[in-house]
């Protein structure tokens, strides 16, 4: 049997025919960027994460950008985040002019931990930016106690999230700002590049809306130094098709979870993720943390499962953040997940005959 980590082909082929028909009305509107395909996929977000502003852009890496680039960070001011997270988290703070600092993460989520924040707090930390990793939700009762107590801004970087609950609340909805990427293997999966940042100020919303199209409400009169984060008509014309199923893709990818929760419960508990009271898991990935990581993953592809390691460096220890001044040992428990984690296939239409083969695999390696 083969077992891919990823694949679109059927979720794709579902909703082919009323896409299609979406990319007919765009062509109709002969409006590419930015229109009326866009404006509705920004309401429907909205109202989706129950937030009042949401803004289109053009990947979750641009909106983390733009939300950070509307703080209006001055050299030297702090943002706290995760050293365990894809790239573009700290890459972004970066970007924007502030220096990434790290807080270890919480050894059972993989998630931020809240007491290690507030440890990194100092008189220049300006912004907090927890990460959904896999799917759920950090802290953020935690994290917005400390930030409204400090005066500080929290940004949740909510990219492999959108619809994972904190509380009944939607991901992304809980804090100043939320950032999601629309990439094809997010929960909610574009046919390209997207992303989109949602918030309840009007100033933020306002300066988003300006930086995504170079600082300018008026054309060729610019206030701000933004960028090209616009959005394509095309992309929110499919993306308004998905968005209509996105709770059904989650309770998918939920149901896959439980039968690898099934298969696998009684003999490796503690390598399986854990699911927080009150934070509706997305299962955006599936990720489990083993001894012999990376023989089990060789091992399943020889038998012809799919892997993926996220993420095998953590961002304290790659190169181009070695002015950080950090050093491996810095974030032990960060560290020692990134050793081990390994993401098994969870997309919706997996089928259980596959999770089952999966699970076989996984206990024939360990001979359980
Ligand atoms: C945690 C996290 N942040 C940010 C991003 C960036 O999103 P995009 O790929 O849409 O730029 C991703 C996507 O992989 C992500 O997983």
């Amino acid at each position: 049997m083969q077992v891919k980590f990823f694949d679109l082909k059927e979720q794709n082929d579902m909703v082919r025919d009323e896409i299609l028909s979406e990319y007919a009305k765009v062509l109709d509107t002969n409006q590419f960027v930015g229109g009326p395909m866009v404006g509705r996929i920004e309401a429907e977000i909205a109202s989706y994460c129950d937030t009042k502003y949401a803004v289109a852009l053009s990947s979750g890496t641009d909106a983390l950008l733009v939300a950070l680039m509307a703080l209006d960070l001055k050299p030297g001011d702090e943002v706290i985040t995760t050293p365990f997270t894809f790239f573009a988290t700290v890459g972004s703070i970066a970007r924007a002019g502030a220096v990434p600092v790290f807080a270890d993460i919480d050894p059972v989520t993989f998630n931020i931990d809240s007491d290690e924040i507030i440890k990194k707090i100092t008189d220049r930390t300006k912004c907090i930016l927890p990460v959904h990793l896999y799917g759920q939700a950090a802290d953020m009762d935690a994290i917005n106690k400390i930030a409204k107590e400090r005066g500080i801004i929290v940004i949740e970087d909510a990219a492999q999230a959108i619809g994972a609950a904190v509380n009944g609340d939607k991901a992304g909805g809980v804090s100043d700002i939320g950032c999601f990427s629309f990439f094809p293997t997010k929960n909610l999966g574009g046919f390209g590049e997207g992303g989109m940042a949602v918030c309840g100020d009007e100033s933020l919303y306002n300066k988003m809306m300006m930086l995504r199209n170079h600082g300018s409400s008026k054309r060729y009169y610019h206030e701000y130094i933004g960028g090209n984060f616009r959005m394509d008509a095309l992309q929110a014309a499919a993306l308004g098709v998905k968005l209509k199923r996105l709770d059904s893709y989650i309770r998918m990818r939920r149901d896959n979870a439980h039968q690898y929760f099934e298969q696998l419960q009684g003999v490796m508990p503690e390598s399986l993720p854990k699911e927080i009271n009150g934070r509706l898991h997305t299962y955006n990935q599936f990720v489990i943390k083993v001894d012999k990581r990376d023989e089990l993953k060789e091992f399943l592809a020889q038998s012809g499962i799919g892997t993926q390691i996220y993420y095998p460096l953590c961002l304290h220890e790659q190169s181009c953040f070695k002015y950080l001044g950090c050093a491996r040992g810095d974030f032990p428990k960060a560290e020692e997940v990134s050793g081990r984690c390994l993401a098994l296939p969870i997309y919706p239409e997996l089928t259980e005959d596959e999770i089952t083969y999966v699970s076989d695999k996984i206990k024939e390696f360990y001979r359980l």
